[in-house]
């Protein structure tokens, strides 16, 4: 397949390099001046990859968008005009809502989101490391989209395992609360993943679950209170020694992913007329904390 990778970041470059393993003919489209683009994963060779040229958005087949939810409209907006209406949009980041606000630009096109457990970090700006083996999870947007299992066997074969999911909001929801119990504390706090197991954090942990399963519910999100606990205790541990990514983009004074993560909760929470006191305040924190571009050391 002739596919695009808009915003090679490092999940987007795990994916481009992988790809490419896997024989299909990989572009990268991204904020930098350059025509050509060298990628190295883990201890591969590196790969020379064609860089912002428009003739690849024409002849392409599949663009994977792996830009944060903040940046999804300002991304698409300007490549949309040369995009062939078959080609499949395939939108792959943290939080929900983002792919709704430009539902106005894609509705001609098959739309597929995924959500990905897969960890890496992009090391230096042409070396990604796979840093977590996880899964990926598809599922239709729209309904041209529904009709785009096979992507689960293409990129199954380039970077396992990857399943369709005929509710894909379960999987984004489920997700969504994962990201609403750890990155907003890890980030105002400034701590590990693993801190999060301290006693001293249980009353907000607990605040913010019985919040979401409200508002799951609301949504009808087939949730359980103690399964969900379980979950986010799980990831927690599993992920100890992970510093979140909303962590570090307040640590490096960048824009973080709340607006699409606690945010999108707490507007879901005003819609149902359901009070969040405890994501609204971590909420406010983190906006806070954005806006002052404090961190600490
Ligand atoms: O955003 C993140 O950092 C991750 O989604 C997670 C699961 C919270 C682990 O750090």
């Amino acid at each position: 397949m002739n596919i695009v990778i808009v915003g090679p970041g490092a999940i987007g470059s795990l994916w481009a390099y992988k790809l490419h393993q896997a024989g299909h003919k990989v572009s990268l489209w991204g904020t930098k001046q350059n025509q050509q683009w060298m990628l190295a994963a883990d201890d591969s060779p590196e790969i020379l990859f064609s860089y912002n040229q428009p003739q690849t958005l024409i002849d392409a087949d599949l663009l994977l968008i792996t830009v944060k939810a903040w940046q999804v409209e300002a991304a698409i907006t300007p490549l949309q005009p040369h995009v062939n209406k078959d080609a499949i949009l395939l939108f792959m980041h943290n939080g929900m809502g983002a792919v709704d606000n430009i539902v106005e630009l894609i509705f001609e096109y098959p739309v597929v989101i995924a959500t990905t457990t897969h960890g890496a970090l992009k090391v230096d700006a042409h070396h990604v490391k796979h840093t977590g083996i996880g899964q990926t999870q598809l599922g239709a947007f729209n309904e041209k989209g529904s009709q785009c299992t096979f992507l689960v066997d293409v990129l199954n074969h380039a970077l396992p395992t990857v399943s369709w999911n005929s509710n894909i909001r379960f999987a984004l929801w489920n997700k969504l609360a994962i990201n609403c119990a750890i990155n907003p504390l890890t980030a105002i706090h400034q701590c590990l993943n693993g801190a999060l197991a301290e006693e001293k954090f249980r009353p907000t942990l607990d605040a913010v679950i019985d919040e979401l399963v409200c508002v799951m519910q609301a949504e009808e999100i087939p949730v359980d209170r103690n399964q969900l606990t379980t979950t986010i205790d799980n990831v927690i541990r599993a992920t100890a020694a992970n510093k979140s990514s909303m962590h570090q983009d307040i640590f490096y004074r960048r824009q973080t992913e709340i607006d699409f993560i606690t945010g999108y909760l707490v507007r879901k929470a005003q819609q149902h007329g359901i009070e969040v006191p405890a994501n609204s305040e971590l909420y406010k924190q983190i906006q806070l904390l954005e806006k002052n571009g404090k961190h600490h050391d």
